[in-house]
């Protein structure tokens, strides 16, 4: 835990205060299990890149980790193929669309544009190696303890609730085998797809995942390495410009830190070489971001002087 008097711990605080009043937003309901979450669960967390934690309101407090899932398993592919290799199969163009959109998939190249929206991130789960269903998800598991220091383990009920009701999901994994960019293991890929979004993580969790992508690929907690340094810059650049959605660029404008949103409610924000950030709080704005979370990572940037630019 961070010390007290710390500008961040204290500033932390006086954000708590300020946004834990606000009523903006709705809970994500087309995956029927995220309806059932409480509102009003409201935490931010930082982690340094030395390895500091300050955080308020109950960074324990766990939920799935949704969309931010997709950053890190597009990290994973470019350690497992190369670039070229994950490039043919996934772009890096933001859409403009909103994250679940399959229009654009029947355009131009064929390809997904990026591997932050729902498209692009299928067509990279789908090209995680392993010897069967279960060896890949292992394997995917294993990465993610590298990111997050301790076991994790997926939600039966949200993975089961993605699982039946994710038909959007679905028609996009048969457009995108159709076009020969994932390959005929369609309902393997798509379960996968839906066990990473459903992977548990709180607050703290994601803050010191962001602080990995901040430290270059190694865990600042336990000095693990993640990722390779040298797929940072990819990761990061996409998260930039592709990780919320069709709000990218007021994002980048505005708040100017790669950044990845989930609708269960997180969102993460990456300063390298400095600090991860966390924010959970479920009710979500139109875009499907945390309204509470992008007034937090607003005021921070702010305050912080965060901005890259
Ligand atoms: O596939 C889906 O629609 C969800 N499992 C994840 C979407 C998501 O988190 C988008 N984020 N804002």
């Amino acid at each position: 835990m961070g010390d007290l008097e710390h500008p961040f711990q204290s500033f932390l605080n006086a954000l708590y205060l300020k946004y834990k009043p606000l009523t903006d937003g709705a809970l994500a309901s087309y995956i029927p299990e995220l309806a059932k979450v409480d509102p009003d669960c409201f935490s931010i967390c930082v982690v340094t890149v030395d390895g500091r934690i300050f955080e308020v309101g109950d960074a324990d407090q766990l939920f799935t980790i949704q969309s931010i899932s997709k950053v890190f398993v597009y990290g994973m592919a470019l350690a497992e193929h190369g670039r070229d290799k994950v490039l043919a199969k996934v772009g890096v163009e933001p859409t403009g669309d909103p994250f679940n959109s399959l229009i654009r998939l029947d355009e131009s190249s064929k390809r997904p544009d990026n591997p932050m929206v729902n498209a692009g991130a299928i067509a990279t789960t789908s090209l995680i190696k392993g010897t069967g269903a279960t060896e890949r998800l292992n394997r995917m598991l294993d990465m993610f303890r590298h990111y997050i220091g301790r076991d994790v383990y997926i939600d039966m009920s949200v993975f089961m609730s993605e699982r039946s009701t994710g038909h959007r999901n679905r028609a996009m994994a048969h457009l995108m085998r159709h076009f020969g960019m994932i390959d005929e293991k369609i309902d393997e890929a798509l379960d996968l797809y839906f066990q990473q979004c459903s992977l548990m993580v709180n607050c703290r969790d994601l803050a010191v995942m962001a602080a990995t992508l901040a430290n270059k690929g190694v865990n600042p907690m336990t000095g693990d390495r993640a990722i390779p340094s040298h797929y940072i810059r990819d990761v990061l650049s996409v998260m930039y410009t592709c990780g919320m959605y069709n709000f990218a660029g007021e994002w980048a404008y505005k708040v100017g830190i790669p950044a990845k949103s989930g609708v269960s409610g997180g969102i993460i924000a990456v300063v390298p070489n400095q600090v991860g950030i966390a924010v959970f709080s479920p009710p979500l704005d139109a875009h499907g971001s945390s309204v509470r979370g992008l007034k937090v990572c607003e005021d921070l940037a702010r305050e912080f002087e965060l901005h890259m630019f």
